[in-house]
C-alpha cells in the first residue's frame, strides 16, 4: 500500500519490484496527483488499485478490496514537487499564488481562511506549534495588521518585514510549513495512520515512513520506539503493570537519510528521513 501516491514514482518502483504477482493499493487525496499516477502506473494494469482517499481510510479500503492484510506500507509525507511547483496551489512563496495549500481541493479549510479570519492567538499558536516559529506572536500580529492578505508573496513579504533572515532559509519558510500542516491536519493524520498501518500489516510486513520535518519524524520515532518494547511502564517502576507487548521491531534505530549524490540529483530530498519497522 502506498498511502501517498503523488505522481506514482515510488508506486512504480514497488510494482516493478514485486513483478509479476504483486498488487498495490495506492491512495492520494489530490485528484491532480491521482491523474499523474494513473498515467505512470498504466503499464501495470490491474496490479494497481488507485483510490482518491485519505490514507487513514486504509481499513475501509482493505475491506472493499477483500484483502486481509498487506505486506508493505509506504508513507512519503508532506507535499509533492508537483504541488510545490503549481503556483495556483499556493504552497510556495517563490511564485505568487492564492493562499490555498490544500492537498485535497474538497477540504473546506484553506490557508486564506486561517490567515484572514482566525483570531490572533490561534494564528500565533499554529505558527509556534506547527512551524516551531520563535517569532510566532510577532508574525501573527503583523498578519492581522495586514489583513486582508491576498496571496503567497504578500504573506511572505509581511513575514519578512518582522522576521529577518536567519541562515539560508527564507524567513517565511516556517510560517508556510505551519499553515500547510494546519490546513491539511497533517500531524493528526500521521498519529492516526501509524496504529492502523501496524494493524493492517501481515507478520513480517514492513512499514516505511519518509518525513521531511522534525515534528513528523518525532511522531514516527516515538511510535516505533514505544511499539517495539514489551513494557512501557515508567523506568523506575520495579514490576511491569502495563501488559504492553511489542508489535514491531525497528529495522534501524537511526533514520536512513539521502546520500550526497541523491541530494545533488534532488535537492528536496535534503531533509528526508526514512524510518522502517517490521511487524512481529
Ligand atoms: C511527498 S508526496 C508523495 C510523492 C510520491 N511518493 C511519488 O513518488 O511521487 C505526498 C503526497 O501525499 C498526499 N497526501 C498528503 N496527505 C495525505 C493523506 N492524509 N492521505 C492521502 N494522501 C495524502 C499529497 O497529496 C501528496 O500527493
Amino acid at each position: 500500500m502506498d498511502g501517498t501516491l503523488g505522481a506514482g514514482g515510488h508506486a512504480a518502483g514497488l510494482l516493478a519490484g514485486s513483478d509479476p504477482g504483486g498488487q498495490l493499493l495506492g491512495m492520494d487525496v489530490d485528484p491532480q496527483a491521482l491523474a499523474l499516477a494513473h498515467l505512470k502506473l498504466a503499464p501495470f494494469g490491474e496490479r494497481a488499485w488507485l483510490k482518491k482517499a485519505p490514507y487513514t481510510s486504509l481499513p475501509d479500503q482493505l475491506v472493499e478490496l477483500g484483502w486481509d492484510s498487506v505486506d508493505g506500507i509506504l508513507l512519503d509525507l508532506g507535499a509533492s514537487s508537483m504541488q510545490f511547483d503549481t503556483p495556483e496551489r499556493g504552497f510556495s512563496f517563490l511564485v505568487d499564488g492564492p493562499l490555498d495549500m490544500r492537498f485535497d481541493p474538497s477540504n473546506p479549510l484553506t490557508a486564506a481562511q486561517i490567515v484572514n479570519e482566525w483570531p490572533e492567538q490561534e494564528l500565533a499558536d499554529i505558527l509556534f506549534r506547527y512551524g516551531e516559529e520563535p517569532a510566532s506572536r510577532r508574525i501573527a500580529r503583523a498578519i492581522i495588521a495586514s489583513r486582508p492578505v491576498g496571496g503567497t508573496q504578500q504573506l511572505a513579504a509581511v513575514v519578512e518585514r518582522v522576521q529577518h533572515r536567519r541562515g539560508p532559509h527564507h524567513p517565511a519558510t516556517q510560517t508556510f510549513q505551519a499553515l500547510r500542516i494546519a490546513v491539511n491536519a497533517e500531524l493528526e493524520s500521521v498519529e492516526k495512520i501509524l496504529p492502523m498501518a501496524v494493524q493492517a500489516l501481515a507478520p513480517g510486513g514492513r512499514l516505511a515512513v519518509i518525513s521531511f520535518h522534525s515534528l513528523e519524524d518525532r511522531l514516527v520515532k516515538e511510535y516505533f520506539r514505544r511499539e517495539s518494547k514489551d513494557c512501557i511502564c515508567p523506568p523506575r517502576q520495579p514490576i511491569c503493570t502495563c501488559g504492553h507487548k511489542a508489535s514491531i521491531k525497528e529495522i534501524s534505530r537511526r533514520p536512513i537519510t539521502p546520500t550526497e549524490t541523491e541530494i545533488d540529483q534532488n535537492s528536496r530530498a535534503r531533509s528526508a528521513k526514512l524510518r522502517v519497522a517490521e511487524k512481529l
